[in-house]
């Protein structure tokens, strides 16, 4: 018997990424296969995150129930990775013993002997910093849908004043530039049309090139676009300071590239920002954003926000909800402030009262949902271009995609397979979790000559 893994991830998308394949990995090592089930799996690993509030205490309270798990089931493993396990190490062992095995964001691709030695009773902590071992050692990728992740780079070296990042996942690195185009290439043989480029802070990108150069971002996504198959590249997330004039370019030039930015901002008020060790001023931030504007108009644009930072003051804020009136962020994903082990923001004094943080927040959040909800109405009666990814999961022969702005939408099909095509819709209504649209047209597959073309003109 092969065995199953279940496996609970928390956080980012570089973790969602580091759990797929890892699956993959374990399936190869182990014949294990992956069940969405943790009561039909033998082995159950947790991928933890560490960015917010408590994630080490919610973390051990799950281990406690899980501790139920394994007395319930002879021969089951627990491995715990991720952040949390980066930061805690031997601690998770010390106050939860019944864990098996402990791995970093890092030593991903350990964790098939980590298994075998915990199978073997001899339980490990591995979260050594390793850069590109991880990437070296991990099985091709096998795509699930039309849309795939490609982590790029990991870490983070910008050591903002309130983030515990570049203490768990380790210094900025990038994958060698040949390796990613490789990796999208084998995904675009498997049906993916449309790749998110990851990394912490993936515009810092700076792969080495095999004749000795190095590229950016930019020059990345421009090859992206030309690998057959691929008709959309996202890239998430981005850092204000590495939001270079090359990427303003590449947002002008390559239409493949989708009318959508996360650019995380923070604070609206330049003292907290200073505080935040940002890097930047308001003026720089709306400086970059108009630029963007100008060269993609009504592209949509998303943003984090933390409220009630350290000495966040009622005027601090002021500037903050002053700024997302001005942006308009399609999307914010708003956080209050808490103290993260070992960062410089833990030696300040947490002085903003909690009730005032979550009242901040709620106004942060509704704003920003009203906002979002006038770019959807704004939507209707336009025709947008959508990759088709499923058939909608309620509703007979109804197909389900995407637009460029991220949002759901959902129209009747009929019985063509469209799913991996890309299709042009007409908006018709805004419901509360998606749009109802109208199918205009189905793009053709890309005929070989347009391919052919475009390879001649990779720079
Ligand atoms: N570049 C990263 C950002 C890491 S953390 C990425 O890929 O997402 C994600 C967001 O969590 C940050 O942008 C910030 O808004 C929020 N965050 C990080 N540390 C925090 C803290 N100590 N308290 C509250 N929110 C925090
Ligand atoms: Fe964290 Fe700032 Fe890097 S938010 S991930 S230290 S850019």
């Amino acid at each position: 018997m092969a065995g199953t893994v279940y496996i609970k991830t928390y956080g980012c998308q570089m973790n969602e990424y580091d759990s797929a394949r890892l699956a993959d990995l374990l399936h190869e090592t182990h014949g294990l296969v992956r069940v969405d089930d943790p009561a039909r799996a033998d082995v159950l690993l947790v991928n933890s995150c560490s960015v917010r509030e408590k994630a080490e205490e919610k973390l051990f309270s799950d281990l406690g129930r899980l501790h139920e798990w394994k007395a319930a089931r002879p021969g089951a493993v627990i491995g715990v990775g991720g952040c949390v396990a980066s930061q805690e190490g031997e601690d998770i062992r010390r106050r939860a013993p019944y864990v098996d095995f402990v791995f970093g964001p890092q030593t991903v691709h350990r964790v098939p002997a980590l298994l075998a030695d915990a199978r073997a009773k001899n339980p490990r902590v591995d979260i050594a910093f390793v850069e590109m071992e991880k990437f070296d050692n991990l099985p091709e990728p096998r795509a699930d849908g039309p849309r795939a992740f490609v982590s790029i780079m990991e870490g983070c070296s910008k050591y903002c004043s309130f983030c515990v990042v570049p203490y768990t996942r380790g210094q900025e690195f990038s994958r060698p530039f040949d390796d990613v185009l490789a990796e999208v290439a084998m995904l675009a043989e498997q049906g993916v049309r449309e790749v998110t480029l990851l990394g912490q802070n993936v515009n810092a990108y700076r792969g080495r090139r095999s004749d000795g150069g190095s590229a950016d971002l930019a020059t990345l996504i421009g090859y992206v676009a030309h690998i057959e198959g691929i008709g959309r590249i996202r890239f998430t997330t981005s850092h204000p300071l590495d939001f270079t004039d090359s990427l303003l370019d590449a947002f002008a030039a390559e239409d493949r590239l989708v009318a959508h930015l996360h650019l995380p901002v923070q604070s609206g008020s330049d003292r907290i920002l200073a505080r935040m060790k940002r890097g930047y001023t308001v003026a720089e931030y709306r400086d970059k954003v108009e630029r963007l504007r100008y060269v993609r108009p009504g592209i949509s644009l998303s943003t984090d926000i933390i409220v009630g930072f350290p000495g966040e003051t009622d005027e601090d804020f002021a500037a903050t909800m002053a700024l997302i009136e001005e942006m308009r962020f399609d999307l914010s994903y708003s956080f209050a402030y808490s103290p993260r082990p070992g960062t410089p923001a833990a030696m300040l004094v947490d002085d903003v009262p909690a009730a005032v943080k979550a009242e901040r927040l709620a106004r942060v959040l509704s704003r920003n949902l009203e906002h979002a909800a006038d770019i959807s109405r704004g939507m209707i009666g336009g025709v947008e271009r959508i990759l088709i990814d499923r058939r909608a999961p309620r509703g007979r022969g109804d197909l389900s995609g995407r637009t460029e702005n991220n949002r759901v939408v959902n129209f009747p099909g009929g019985e063509e397979d469209l799913v991996g095509r890309f299709a042009t819709v007409e908006i018709l209504e805004v419901r509360p979790n998606s749009l109802r649209g109208r199918l205009v047209g189905v793009e053709t597959r890309i005929p070989s000559a347009i391919v052919k073309q475009r390879e001649a003109a990779i720079p």
